[in-house]
């Protein structure tokens, strides 16, 4: 065989050492999210029952970017290999579920954690304390069971449960700061926190409508 032929098999072999393993993990992590969207979407389908309407308004999946998850290894000082990216990231696959109300949030929650295949690893409750920029959210990682042909595999899973009010906020903060490296200036940053107020207070208000209308 020519040399430059060998090189060439050599190089495309590497790449699929590496790459091989990194699909491999990406479509482990695509099943767990599959399941914790089956939850999420049972458990509305059963509480529409009960409530008379739909407590779930969306259900929003992602899988990180290979990029995003490298430069997050790289920030955070972790070994750049796939081994690393199933040890260290804990929110490769992400669901994003957008409730009615905010009492929703929670009655939605507990019935998923209180699910036997659900391991709760973190709860980090951005509602009951919000960010100092005012981002509100509910965030849980999970470590759910994938069952696949020959074996059993825990894998993480980062849940985001917010309502419709908290999503817009966080969609066009994220938009209006995405990829600036400058910081904004003080009079932005303030008034992102005013429009979170008011989205806070929209939440709060459409909660006592609801509630004073159930109970006629
Ligand atoms: P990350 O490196 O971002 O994962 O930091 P962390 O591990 O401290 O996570 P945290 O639970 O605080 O936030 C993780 C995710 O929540 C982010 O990737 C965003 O999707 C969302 N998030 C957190 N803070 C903000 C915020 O201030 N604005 C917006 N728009 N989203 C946020
Ligand atoms: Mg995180």
């Amino acid at each position: 065989m020519n040399e430059q032929i060998k090189d060439r098999k050599m190089i495309r072999e590497r790449l699929r050492d590496m790459t091989d393993p990194y699909r491999e993990l990406v479509a482990y992590y695509r099943c767990a999210m599959m399941e914790v969207e089956t939850k999420f979407r049972v458990l509305d389908e059963e509480l529409s029952l009960r409530y008379d309407r739909d407590p779930i308004e969306t259900i929003k999946t992602r899988i990180k970017s290979f990029d995003s998850a490298i430069d997050k290894l790289e920030r955070l000082g972790f070994p750049l290999t796939v081994e690393s990216i199933e040890k260290n990231m804990h929110d490769m696959a992400g669901v994003r579920i957008i409730c009615s109300f905010i009492e929703d949030i929670y009655t939605i929650a507990n019935a998923f954690l209180n699910q036997d295949d659900v391991t709760l690893i973190e709860y980090k409750d951005y509602i009951k304390k919000p960010k100092d920029n005012g981002y509100r959210s509910l965030h849980l990682i999970v470590e759910i069971p994938i069952f696949l042909h020959d074996k059993k595999k825990a894998m993480k899973v980062e849940v985001q449960l917010r309502t419709i009010s908290m999503d817009f906020w966080a969609s066009l903060e994220h938009k209006i700061r995405y990829k600036k490296d400058v910081s904004l200036s003080a009079y932005c940053d303030n008034e992102l926190a005013e429009c979170a107020k008011i989205a806070n207070d929209l939440d709060i208000k459409m909660q006592t409508i609801y509630n004073r209308v159930k109970n006629q």
